[in-house]
């Protein structure tokens, strides 16, 4: 796996760099040094004082004895991240993964996600444990020591407090409520879930700028800011490249450098443009430094310390509000519930294997961008349409572990289009960050379908099958959708899976 991506990478993008003298330039959500010239900025190292005042270009990672090799690329010794919204799915499995790579963690939650999802009488189907025997369980069998605190984001002061003490050089932002359909419900659900996501993510800019402006932030956005441009126009990484061009009464702009278009698809994602736009200027008035992760939907169960324990294990939803497309599909096989796609299944989106975005995350903590850089990467490993993604789950389930499994479209509780173009650009995390995906969605779905076929957790999929089905409409209507047609795959063994494989896709329908 590629290890050098950030050895190149100077002082200017290190957390420890303390800039010195006075910097009065504002720009665009781009780079000082852009302007700087050489030799105009200089700097002190918080971990190494005694080097004095020096060029921050002058030395790079590789050069540098805090920056040690590891297995993603140069690492900051004991270096600090802050994860907020440790509790969540994402955020307690990123914390035992950095914690066994050797980061110092820290963590915030006040498990909202927990309630809200017991607000729809559901419940995470793989048991979690409550946080405090998470944190006794990370010590003992990883050895991992995470400092944890609960409170809400909103609350600014308590923020900011845990901010000095902790004295973090990357905060991870998970803290936000993820659900389209729950900020759909009606309007209090809709103010609440932008209230939480955009005060909360407002709040930490400002506390980052009084007290940790050198942290990089690594705030998760999603794909589904973009939503799908019928015209068929690359979806780029939130920024126009340098040579995209607008044209119109025969005249030529250039578009380089400025934010791409969003179309959000829900109140939720709304809040996420919201967010962007706050991260934006952040870094525009106060030289902070982003990167916005525009994560495709994740899926899957695995990491190698969520599977140490059975106290590890991070949370897995398959309920209409909380549950993501492919964790749902494996529920619904496991339980018998047919695969339910949307119309006609056509929608096509960027998917990410849980370990993978953890790959991707820690590639992002160990490149920080440089002060007052916003940079935006598309966070997926591969796109699918959702009909393809039911039929490899139906495919798996019914040739690895004998289920009968159907699909059923239902009329779309969303206001989107089902067939639509999708040409996303993802080159950052690979071509510059050296990411290399190591899950296939089939190993995946294999080991999800693995863990959920036990009969514990397959008790717990049973005890909220009321709340699998989606009821939750864009229109503000609660009610099922009517069914549209119902069909069975045939089965064809998946390579990779100890299988012969081969064969067009032939649903019998
Ligand atoms: N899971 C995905 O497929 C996916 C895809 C794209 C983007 N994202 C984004 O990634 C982030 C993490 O997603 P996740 O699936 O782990 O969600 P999650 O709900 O499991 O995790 C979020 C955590 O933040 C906590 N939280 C929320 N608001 C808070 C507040 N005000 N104060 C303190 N804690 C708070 C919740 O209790 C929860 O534990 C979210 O921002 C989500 O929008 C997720």
């Amino acid at each position: 796996m590629s290890k050098d991506h950030n050895a190149q990478k100077t002082c200017w993008n290190c957390p420890a760099l303390e800039l010195r003298g006075h910097v009065d330039f504002r720009a665009c959500g781009q780079s000082m040094r852009k302007f700087m010239t050489e030799g105009q900025a200089m700097a002190e190292c918080k971990r190494r004082p005694e080097l004095g005042l020096f060029d921050p270009a002058s030395l790079t990672f590789e050069e540098c004895p805090e920056w040690e090799e590891g297995p993603y690329g140069y690492q900051l010794r004991d270096m600090r991240v802050l994860i907020l919204g440790i509790d969540g799915y994402l955020g307690w499995t990123l914390a035992l993964w950095l914690g066994s790579l050797g980061f110092r963690v820290a963590g915030v939650d006040n498990f909202n996600r927990r309630r809200w999802v017991a607000e729809e009488g559901s419940h995470s189907v793989v048991p979690i444990a409550p946080m405090e025997e998470r944190l006794r369980a990370a010590k003992e069998v990883l050895g991992i020591e995470i400092s944890f605190r609960e409170f809400d984001i909103l609350d600014n002061e308590k923020l900011r407090q845990f901010i000095q003490e902790f004295q973090p050089e990357a905060i991870v932002h998970y803290a936000e409520c993820p659900s389209a359909p729950y900020s759909m419900v009606d309007f209090q659900h809709a103010a609440y879930v932008q209230h939480n996501n955009v005060i909360g993510t407002l709040g930490l800019l400002f506390a980052m700028r009084d007290l940790a402006p050198e942290a990089s932030l690594i705030k998760l956005g999603t794909m589904g800011e973009y939503g799908t441009p019928l015209t068929g126009r690359p979806i780029f990484e939130g920024i126009f490249p340098a040579d995209a061009v607008l044209q119109w009464d025969g005249r030529e702009w250039s578009l380089g450098g400025e934010l791409t278009p969003r179309d959000p698809v829900s109140f939720y994602h709304v809040s996420k443009v919201q967010d962007t736009f706050n991260v934006y200027e952040s870094c525009k008035y106060w030289w902070l430094r982003s990167y916005d992760v525009m994560q495709g939907v994740i899926y899957g169960v695995h990491t190698e310390q969520v599977a140490a324990d059975p106290r590890l294990r991070t949370r897995f939803d398959v309920d209409e509000w909380f549950g993501t497309v492919i964790n749902r599909f494996v529920a619904q096989a496991v339980v018998g519930i047919p695969l339910t796609i949307y119309g006609s299944g056509g929608q096509t989106r960027g998917f990410l294997a849980l370990r993978d975005a953890m790959q991707c995350m820690t590639r992002l903590i160990l490149s920080p961008p440089e002060p007052g850089q916003y940079d935006v990467v598309n966070q997926i490993s591969g796109v699918y349409r959702v009909r393809e993604l039911a039929e490899t789950v139906a495919r798996i389930a019914a040739d690895e572990f004998g289920l009968e499994v159907e699909i059923q479209r239902l009329e779309n509780p969303r206001v989107e289009a089902d067939e639509h173009p999708y040409e996303v650009v993802y080159e950052k995390l690979p071509q510059q960050l050296g990411f290399e995906p190591q899950v296939t969605l089939e190993e995946e779905v294999y080991q999800m379908l693995k863990l959920l076929i036990q009969p514990s957790i397959r008790s717990r999929i049973e005890a909220i099958r009321q709340v699998i089905l989606p009821k939750t409409r864009w229109s503000g209507l609660h009610k099922e959708m009517d069914v549209i047609e119902r069909y069975k795959v045939r089965p064809r063994r998946v390579v990779g899976l100890g299988a012969e494989g081969g064969g067009e896709d032939d649903p019998e329908r």
